[in-house]
């Protein structure tokens, strides 16, 4: 537990594939480097029934016992994925992930959980939160939701104490940018963060400048510059370093803990690194994106190119990419999400005359595991039980579900992927598991990855059948 800690997580269970399954729901995972946040040796995992029994040098089973050899492997607790929007309605178009293909591209990359941001319907906390029910029916794995506040008013104030007492909701994401729709002003922030706070819950933001955006906007139009660059060129990194700032301090005005999501610039994370610094209870959350690419791409004279590129805040500048790196190996920054949020060609080219229309969003759910370790293990500038911490155990202990998850400890959820460390990953839509039709990690190719995700995950996995390997 961390000072962080409040009402437990209402996580939903998926409930499909197994009920029936004749198979053993005894696993032996043996040999293997079983890597927690806290330590690692090596040891066998006896797993019963999806939950993880004992953790040992050797253990001795039976012959009803399914056998899994992870000599010279990793085994590692699932990763979470603290931020995702499966079948997201947003920019007058629905993302096209939703909660099977979204978890089955998860599971595929190593995912076994994610947290998916509840959108209130016009505002309607309970309204939303149904909505978002019926769309996780679909699941293959589990998952928790956080909630968005994009209305004040006394129903909505009291509708955060419902979704907290009875829904299990302990995090609510207040959008700084996104005028005309998202977009709240500080007067509900300010409401927001204090009714958190006698909640016990997280506040959370989208922190960029959103009336200064829509000035931005406006100009590049003005100048003629109607392409993806001008998303960039809209939007800088200033905007959301303000932002940031504002929202930090705010939450220390009101005095409640903050969790400041897709954290992509120098310009933010150094107000995360200077609210932590004077001890203020700040986590800062960089995404696949902001780790792994630069802007660069959004100047690609091929629209569907530059387009699959467009997120916001925008991927920055080189530099930004190497900068956020280094934040998250030294502990300016806490964990790693990826914002997955996905459209296809047809959707982004809304915005073909227009970058405004452009639906903003871009992928990592299946890819974050593979290349954060590629790029951030692989380079030497993390261990391997950071690695563990930063993609899983960390965001389980933050929303409040540790060691239930993130950990490899007797009693935790059998959510466990076994990685190969002398294998290797090149990543193409033609092989990834989402729905969408572009990949803005096309080409890449790193060491690492083969996840093999053990446990009832996998049979639920293949239980179903749009699956394609
Ligand atoms: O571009 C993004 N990030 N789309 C998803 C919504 C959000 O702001 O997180
Ligand atoms: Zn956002
Ligand atoms: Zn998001
Ligand atoms: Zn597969």
């Amino acid at each position: 537990h961390n000072q962080f800690c409040v009402a437990g997580i209402g996580y939903g269970e998926s409930t499909c594939g197994t009920s029936s399954s004749s198979s053993s729901n005894k696993l032996l995972i043996k040999g293997g480097t079983v890597v927690n946040a806290h330590h690692q040796q090596i040891a066998d995992v006896y797993v019963e029934d999806g939950i993880i029994v004992a953790v040992n040098p050797t253990i001795a089973v039976g012959d009803d016992v399914y056998v899994i050899d992870a000599t010279g492997k990793f085994v590692m607790p699932g990763g979470i994925d603290p931020h995702t929007h499966l079948e997201m309605e947003f920019m007058n178009t629905v993302a096209v992930d939703d909660f099977f293909s979204g978890q089955a591209a998860a599971l595929a990359g190593g995912t076994t959980m994610h947290i998916d941001f509840v959108i209130p319907t016009n505002g309607s906390l309970t309204a939303g939160f149904e909505a978002y029910e019926k769309k996780a029916k679909k699941s293959c794995m589990d998952y928790g939701f956080h909630m968005a506040i994009t209305k004040w008013d006394e129903t909505v104030s009291r509708e955060m104490e419902l979704m907290v007492k009875e829904k299990g909701i302990n995090s609510f994401k207040f959008f700084m940018a996104y005028k005309g729709s998202l977009m709240i002003s500080d007067e509900l922030l300010l409401e927001g963060f204090k009714k958190c706070k006698s909640l016990g819950a997280l506040a959370m933001v989208h922190a960029e400048n959103g009336d200064a955006v829509y000035e931005g906007q406006k100009k590049m139009i003005e100048l003629g510059i109607t392409g993806p660059e001008g998303h960039a060129l809209s939007r800088p990194a200033v905007l959301e370093g303000e932002a940031t700032a504002r929202a930090i301090r705010l939450a220390d005005f009101v005095n409640t803990p903050l969790y400041v999501v897709h954290v992509m610039s120098i310009d933010a994370m150094e107000e995360v690194a200077k609210a932590r610094k004077s001890g203020q209870r700040v986590i800062g959350e960089p995404v696949l994106s902001g780790l792994a690419l630069d802007d660069s791409w959004l100047w690609h004279p091929d629209f569907d190119t530059a387009a699959k590129y467009v997120m916001s805040p925008p991927i920055r500048k080189q530099g930004h990419d190497k900068a956020l790196q280094a934040a998250l190996s030294t502990g300016v920054l806490q964990l790693v999400g990826t914002d997955h949020c996905v459209f296809n060609s047809t959707q982004k080219a809304f915005g073909i005359d227009d970058f405004r229309k452009i639906p903003n969003g871009v992928n990592g759910i299946e890819e974050r595991m593979r290349v954060v370790w590629d790029i951030m293990v692989e380079s030497g500038q993390i261990s391997v039980t950071d690695y563990v911490r930063l993609t899983s155990t960390e965001c389980a202990r933050i929303f409040n579900i540790y060691p239930k998850k993130g950990a490899i400890l007797p009693g935790s959820d059998a959510d466990i992927i076994i990685l190969n460390p002398n294998s290797s990953f090149d990543i193409t839509a033609k092989s990834h598991h989402s729905r969408v039709d572009t990949n803005v990690y096309e080409g890449r190719k790193g060491k690492v990855s083969t996840f093999i995700v053990s446990l009832v995950q996998m049979v639920y996995c293949t239980a179903r059948t749009s699956i394609k390997s």
